[in-house]
């Protein structure tokens, strides 16, 4: 049966029939033929905005859901989140007669805003405009670090000094948030700083993860999308973030941007934070995102 020329599943599928080596090749072929995005990532959070578009997939939405039986509060809180993106992560998760605060902290000159737009009236949002490796912050009720671990390197400076880089880690990120509860959303997916620019096993990992799930995942939503303007940034998505990270194998250390960890190394890392894992489960039907709920051991 013909292939209708607005669908992309069926051309990731095709892609992913290929012997596993040559699924990149074909995968960056594929980016090519799809038309260029302006946005660049990570650079924008507001409505009209590639990000936006994420936040309302499948992937998304199941990482939001799971999140909500934690940020459950029978009096007034005070919660840090880091990275607040858009802020959809709390679109209905509070009642309206909730009162607290949420620490927002993200250098984003904006990172706090749609975190405001989405909580009820009786819930201050303070921004703390810093990176969290560098931040000094309150005691909190409850962490929430949602797809933002990914964006430090390595597990500590030492680890990243040996790499190249001048950077705290994912441990001196930890340390920052001091709460009995921690909730880590991250993706299941190994490309940190110990695989090397060039590494063969760097590309497979990125195209496990970024085509084989995540790419299928956004091509399945976009194919589904009843309207033009939300179609058109799913194809973006799968084009830049999806398909196009395979490039990020090739670009230094310290271009990759995103250095993020497979369950089991982020177990580890929890390990090492002294963290200990309540709970932790995928929160898609494809596997990628996982949630993990953690809490101070000992
Ligand atoms: C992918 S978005 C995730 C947003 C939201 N937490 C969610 O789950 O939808 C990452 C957010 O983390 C912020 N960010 C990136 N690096 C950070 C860092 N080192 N410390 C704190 N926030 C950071 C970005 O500005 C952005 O708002």
């Amino acid at each position: 049966m013909p292939v209708p020329a607005h669908s992309l599943l069926p051309r990731v599928h095709e892609i992913l029939r290929l012997p596993r080596g040559e699924q990149p090749a074909a995968a960056l072929a594929l980016r090519d033929a799809l038309p260029p995005g302006q946005e660049a990532w990570n650079s924008d959070f507001g409505p009209g905005s590639l990000f936006t578009a994420f936040s309302d997939s499948t992937l998304a939405r199941g990482l939001y859901e799971a999140n909500r039986p934690y940020l459950r509060f029978t009096g007034p809180f005070r919660v840090i989140e880091v990275g607040g993106g858009n802020g959809r992560l709390w679109r209905g998760a509070l009642p309206a007669s909730a009162r607290g605060e949420i620490v927002v902290v993200d250098p984003h000159p904006r990172g706090a805003d749609g975190v405001r737009v989405e909580v009820p009236r009786g819930v201050t949002v303070t921004h703390v405009r810093e990176p969290v490796e560098s931040a000094r912050l309150p005691d909190a009720d409850v962490a929430v670090l949602s797809l933002v671990l990914h964006h430090v390197p390595g597990r500590d400076r030492a680890q990243n000094r040996q790499h190249g880089l001048a950077r705290a880690g994912k441990l001196d990120a930890l340390a920052r948030v001091r709460a009995p509860l921690v909730l880590v959303n991250e993706a299941d997916i190994h490309c940190d700083v110990d695989l090397a620019p060039g590494d063969t096993v760097l590309l497979e990992r990125l195209c496990d993860s970024y085509v084989r799930r995540f790419g299928v995942a956004i091509a399945a939503d976009h194919d589904a999308a009843t309207r033009d303007d939300s179609r058109a940034r799913l194809a973006t998505i799968l084009r830049d973030w999806a398909l196009g990270q395979l490039d990020k194998a090739a670009v230094p250390l310290a271009a990759r941007d995103v250095y993020e960890l497979d369950v089991p190394r982020w177990l580890d890392l929890f390990a090492a934070a002294g963290l200990r894992v309540v709970d932790r489960r995928f929160t898609d039907p494809y596997m990628l995102f996982c949630q993990y709920v953690l809490s101070p051991a000992g």
